[in-house]
């Protein structure tokens, strides 16, 4: 590991910015962006409880409106009707009034230029990391394999009824628990309990293929009730559709094994979406080009979906990398995993700590080599880059080298919302740049409203009294206004 500095700016004069592919128009199959330029999908901890758009949720999708970026991705937003903690939620009619208000807001900041998506997701359960006593008293289910092994290792009385047998395997060490405890009970006892599409065994896990179709085209519809330009399917990452695509998903129903198993679920989701919403609303899927797990699908699986996608009538295809739970940092007892902590987790967020490649436009390759089978399939599909590009020769020649159609850049409009504006006009050398170190993938981490280190203790501002401030009052909630 090496620590990289950040790429020396080229900002474009007004005249360069006008005349550069980066701020031209292009289509996403029946939607027209006014710029090449793109926001991603980011959770800023904003919603109610109850999953509810509240006026932060408002206020930052249109301070990222200010800006004007070609298309604005609203944050993984559940299809269910369940509780999740203050993460938006679309599983029900109910939700479409508060969505209709961030449209609203982003139409009104943006004059009516950034085209607005949905991000849409199902995500299986996962539990904290429980302590130990609790694990072994109440979580674990007793099996022959542990009577025998406590009997064995301990003797009949080890083993003469289960509370002996929860007793006796409380006090092992982990070095006896791995032998003992499946790979699976030991993988609940140290990072906590995680559902897996391959759980044939638990029956809501057996129906995902049954009952998926129908909560997407449900909560598709919804979105476009609300008024969105789209939604994007959250194929990507740690989320149940990234775990079907997955080469770990050896399901045993159709909907698992080969490739095309595994493209099954999505292509039938996309099927449902398309048959509620129609041809003339826009909608295409985020998924990964590299998992970069042990075991997981690699650039050449993704080339193949990417295909698949295209052939089918998606309308864009935004690619990201990484970001799984398999090799998730250990959490603390009473924390949950985060899938943003392993090798994976930092291909997803590449920060300026990073190999000899360095994390600015680490991504590309994996869009590219998508983008280059999509064309030689005959489709005309955008596809999208994401990951450390914060700059405009480095996301201009993204461009005209043909490697993607959009660029997206996640944090760096965290750290400056207005930046795609300040090249528009030429004013590149106010750009505020994200330092990539990840102070808000740690909020992130911790469910805390999510902020920039760059601009949330600035109260020497205009907006000082007036703008929102996180639960503690120190950190302000929103970026200071440009006063362009
Ligand atoms: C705070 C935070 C929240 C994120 N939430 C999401 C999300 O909801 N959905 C998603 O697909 N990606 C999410 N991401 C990943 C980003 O969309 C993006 O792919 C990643 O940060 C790399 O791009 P960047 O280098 O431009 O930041 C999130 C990233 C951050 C920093
Ligand atoms: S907190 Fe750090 S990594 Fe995140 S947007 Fe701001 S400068 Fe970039």
């Amino acid at each position: 590991m090496q620590k990289h500095a950040l790429p020396e700016p080229h900002w474009p004069t007004a005249d360069e910015a006008a005349k550069a592919l980066l701020f031209q128009p292009i289509r996403l199959g029946p939607m027209q962006a006014a710029t090449r330029t793109w926001v991603p999908a980011m959770v800023p901890w904003r919603a109610t409880e109850e999953g509810l758009v509240t006026d932060h949720v408002v206020d930052w999708y249109g301070r990222f409106a200010d800006g004007r970026p070609g298309v604005l991705v609203v944050e993984a937003t559940g299809i269910r009707d369940v509780p999740s903690g203050p993460l938006l939620r679309v599983g029900h009619d109910r939700f479409v009034d508060g969505l209709r208000r961030v449209v609203d807001e982003v139409r009104r900041r943006s004059g009516g230029e950034t085209r607005l998506l949905l991000q849409i997701l199902d995500f299986l359960s996962i539990r904290r990391r429980p302590e130990r006593e609790k694990f072994f008293a109440r979580f674990l289910r007793v099996t022959e394999r542990h009577v025998a092994a406590a009997r064995e290792r301990a003797g009949d009385a080890a083993a003469a009824d289960e509370a002996n047998v929860r007793a006796w395997l409380a006090a092992q060490d982990d070095a006896t628990l791995r032998e003992v405890l499946t790979r699976r009970e030991f993988r609940d006892l140290a990072f906590g309990q995680r559902e897996e599409v391959n759980d044939l065994h638990l029956e809501h896990v057996r129906a995902l293929p049954e009952v998926l179709p129908g909560l997407f085209a449900a909560a598709a519809r919804r979105a476009r009730e609300a008024g969105f330009d789209g939604v994007e399917l959250h194929y990507a990452h740690a989320y149940t559709m990234a775990s079907f695509l997955s080469r770990t998903n050896e399901r045993t129903d159709g909907y698992g094994g080969s490739p095309e198993a595994r493209l099954r679920l999505p292509l039938e989701v996309y099927d449902a979406v398309r048959r509620e919403v129609g041809r003339d609303w826009c909608v295409g899927a985020r998924f990964l080009g590299d998992e970069v797990i042990d075991g997981g699908s690699r650039i050449d699986d993704a080339v193949g979906y990417g295909t698949a996608f295209a052939q089918r009538g998606f309308d864009f295809l935004s690619i990201s990398k990484g970001g799984k739970f398999d090799d998730a940092r250990q959490p603390h007892v009473g924390e949950a995993a985060y899938p943003y902590t392993g090798r994976s987790g930092h291909e997803c967020m590449p920060t300026v700590r990073s190999d000899e490649r360095g994390p600015f436009g680490r991504n590309v390759p994996l869009a590219a080599a998508i983008r280059s089978a999509v064309r030689a399939a005959g489709c005309a599909t955008t596809v999208i880059t994401a990951g450390g590009i914060c700059e405009f020769a480095q996301a201009e020649a993204i461009l005209q080298q043909g490697h993607a159609d959009l660029v997206a850049a996640a944090r760096q409009s965290l750290a400056d919302p207005d930046w795609w504006l300040k090249m528009r006009r030429g004013r590149g050398g106010e750009v505020r740049r994200c330092l990539f170190t990840n102070y808000c993938e740690g909020l992130d981490q911790k469910h805390k409203e999510v902020t920039c280190q760059l601009w949330d203790r600035d109260f020497d501002t205009p907006d000082a009294d007036s703008v929102p401030r996180s639960k503690d009052q120190k950190r302000r909630l929103l970026p200071p206004p440009w006063i362009s």
